[in-house]
């Protein structure tokens, strides 16, 4: 038996999910993926056709949980701690004390991972600025997540990790500040609540206006979801958000050059990263 959704409904899914969060999918990648999906909510709320499901997903979903829980089906949200770890380093060993000489003692630096993911990334940040230990003496430094995939954002509340989640943190910095429990490992409880996570869609100017303004902006490894133009609507919507002279990082496979010319690219190292 075939899938309600037919090739024809997938390229009228595919708009809608694009134009609702920039993500990009591709009938060769993603059919399958969608195909089973519909046809798992169809049978859970009871529609007998894609027609019907999608009627229900525009017009009928008044509380928004209908494509909450598409979001949560198609996103991708592989991510570990210390992913990319020379970021972290240059923005402990570098950035972070630039900001800090040059911003006014009593405000806070703040840092936004966006997208968070299940939280290993803002931890990694709140890790490297904890084993550094001067800098957070001397000043309050706010770390915040986001993520569309609301599943994703309740995990990372919870600080429970997997061995594939931790497996590149130094065994050192592992004891510190994990337990080990049989199937994995939890944050210890000092650390819960030390970053700030809410569920928000990046092309939701609103909800990233909320957010307030930031010095550091993590973007790594979503971009590659989207298109050129919603790559540039969010490469614009963080320069918004920065703090004048603030960064973005983005992943290793994604250029700003690519996107927009407003920053200027800075190599730390072997490091790049953009400023404000
Ligand atoms: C591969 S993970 C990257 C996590 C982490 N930044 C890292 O590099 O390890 C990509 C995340 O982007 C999120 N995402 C996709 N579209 C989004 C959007 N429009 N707004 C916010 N988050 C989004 C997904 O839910 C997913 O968790």
């Amino acid at each position: 038996m075939g899938y309600l959704l037919s090739t024809v409904d997938f390229q009228k899914m595919g708009e809608f999910i694009y134009r609702k969060t920039g993500i990009f999918l591709e009938a060769e990648k993603h059919y399958d993926k969608l195909a089973k999906y519909i046809d798992g909510r169809c049978k859970t709320i009871g529609a007998d056709s894609f027609r019907k499901y999608f009627y229900v997903l525009r017009f009928e979903d008044k509380d928004g949980n209908e494509f909450q829980s598409l979001v949560n089906g198609i996103t991708v949200n592989e991510t570990y701690f210390y992913r990319e770890k020379e970021q972290f380093e240059v923005v402990v060993g570098r950035i972070l004390p630039e900001l800090h000489a040059k911003r006014p003692k009593h405000l806070p630096i703040r840092i936004l991972s966006a997208p968070s993911s299940t939280g290993e990334e803002p931890y990694s940040i709140i890790l490297h600025i904890l084993e550094e230990g001067k800098i957070v003496e001397e000043r309050d430094i706010e770390v915040v997540g986001i993520d569309i995939d609301s599943t994703v954002i309740s995990k990372a509340k919870a600080g429970k990790y997997t061995e594939r989640s931790i497996h590149a943190i130094p065994k050192p910095v592992l004891n510190r500040w994990f337990k080990a429990r049989p199937l994995g490992y939890d944050l210890i409880d000092d650390l819960i609540g030390t970053v700030d996570f809410k569920v928000a869609n990046v092309f939701d100017r609103s909800q990233m206006r909320q957010l307030g303004k930031f010095d550091i902006i993590f973007s790594r490894n979503m971009l590659i979801y989207f298109d050129d133009a919603s790559r540039k609507e969010v490469a614009m919507t963080f320069y918004d958000m920065l703090n004048p002279d603030g960064y973005v990082l983005l992943g290793h496979a994604e250029y700003m050059s690519r996107i927009t010319s407003v920053y200027k690219a800075k190599k730390i190292d072997s490091t790049l990263i953009y400023q404000k």
